[in-house]
């Protein structure tokens, strides 16, 4: 059994709706001016502001807190044992550009929040309760996602440090110049066992929730990640003289990928998604064919045999379409992750958490990536999704209802507290 001071249960740990609600309202407020929605991209002046402000909550908050070299804010509730396994959970602050105000910050705020009811309610957990803030979880310049987790987990590489932006700057470069240390970053990896189990608290970012009219997703896998980047070349001719059979036009086929892209993820047997997020071409002028462009695309499933076969697919009927076009192609595939299944244990326990509480639940998949993909690779690892309003995500309109967060705090706090019993 869990030695707790003033033992927590359902109602002790009920969240403050109204104290979370603010402190989203206020961490909404650090977002780059002139850009759209609620802009706070990693290295911006904005993130680095913000930063301070989630530290200074975590401190407020009871928590040991400190900014690791990676740029992680991390807190740390003392636990009865010390020595013992951590329980971590956490999420990221960060958001794309012209995202929304929940992305991620929800996670790490209610996890603020269930530290601040533990102490209010004088319970002591039997482990430490580790709040993490991850450095920049979304897809950055330098085509990385995750930064933070990666590091924490020990999947940062000096490749990645080593990658350039399209104006030439270096990741490890910008991370010093931010104020971290990237070399330290490689060496920090928690060790396998340091974490007795990871449990993060999400917005769904998709319809399925809001749909069913469950309270509560049990996440049962991340989505892997495969990015596309296809160069086409054809040949620049007179756009009122060539005849259309004699042809060599690059963004044509380009047009044609980004359908064959398409339908991919339309045949997508279990779950699986595609989308090509980005084109273009050149030299860009009305009266004349185009002879290069380039598309960026990505494939999206928990479903690894599928994701295999996708890539496959894919590129056979690019290169095929294009070939018949007298156009060429270079291909390349990025991996950013592999599909992650969230452990048996885990979803039991969330499962759980939500049935004593009252919260109808559904087991889903997660088509989004998370910070906590990566903090699999250190114990048991779990996720709790709450609805998105109409399954909105990435955009200002982004919207969680205030109950449905606080519904989703109180699941993460039950969850956080089962776990600590199985330590003792
Ligand atoms: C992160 O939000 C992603 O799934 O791209
Ligand atoms: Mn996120
Ligand atoms: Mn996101």
């Amino acid at each position: 059994m869990t030695t707790v001071t003033g033992r927590p249960d359902g109602d002790s740990l009920l969240p403050d709706a109204e104290r979370l609600a603010a402190d989203l309202a206020d961490l909404s407020t650090f977002s780059e001016s002139g850009e759209p929605g609620w802009t706070r991209q990693i290295f911006s002046d904005p993130y680095r502001a913000s930063r301070g402000w989630v530290a200074d909550r975590m401190r407020a908050a009871g928590l040991e807190t400190h900014v690791d070299p990676a740029g992680n804010v991390v807190g740390r509730l003392p636990g009865r044992d010390r020595s013992k396994p951590v329980l971590m959970t956490g999420s990221h602050t960060d958001t794309v550009h012209g995202g929304g105000r929940f992305d991620g910050i929800v996670g790490v705020l209610s996890a603020i929040e269930v530290a601040r009811r533990l102490r209010e309610t004088g319970a002591t957990l039997e482990s430490d309760l580790v709040v993490v803030d991850f450095l920049g979880e979304e897809a950055n310049t330098f085509g990385i996602s995750c930064v933070g987790s990666r590091a924490v987990a020990g999947l940062l590489t000096p490749e990645h440090l080593d990658r350039v932006d399209d104006s030439g700057r270096r990741l490890g470069d910008v991370m010093t110049a931010f104020g971290l240390d990237p070399q330290g970053a490689l060496d920090q990896a928690w060790a396998p066992g340091s974490v007795h189990g990871y449990v993060e608290l999400h917005v769904e970012q998709g319809p399925l929730l809001e749909r069913s009219g469950h309270r509560i997703g049990v996440v049962t896998a991340i989505a892997g990640i495969e990015r596309l980047l296809v160069q086409f070349t054809g040949r620049a001719d007179h756009a009122g003289t060539m005849p259309m059979t004699g042809r060599h036009d690059a963004l044509v086929a380009a047009a044609q990928a980004v359908l064959t892209v398409e339908r991919e993820g339309c045949g997508a047997p279990v779950h699986g998604v595609s989308t090509t997020g980005r084109i273009e071409s050149s030299p860009g002028a009305l009266n004349v064919v185009p002879d290069k462009a380039r598309i960026w695309a990505e494939l999206r499933s928990i479903d690894a045999p599928w994701l295999s076969g996708a890539k496959r697919r894919v590129v056979e009927q690019i290169a095929a379409d294009a070939e018949a076009r007298g156009v060429s192609t270079l291909i390349e595939w990025l991996n950013d992750q592999d599909p992650v299944a969230c452990a048996r244990s885990m979803q039991d326990r969330i499962g759980a958490a939500a049935d004593s509480l009252g919260y109808a639940w559904e087991a889903v998949p997660s088509g989004a990536g998370h910070d906590a993909a990566h903090l699999a690779h250190l114990g048991p690892m779990g996720m709790i999704f709450l609805p998105s309003v109409g399954g909105r995500s990435h955009v200002p309109e982004e919207l969680s209802e205030p109950a449905d967060i606080a519904a989703g705090a109180h699941v993460l706090a039950h969850t956080l507290v089962r776990l600590d019993r199985d330590t003792a």
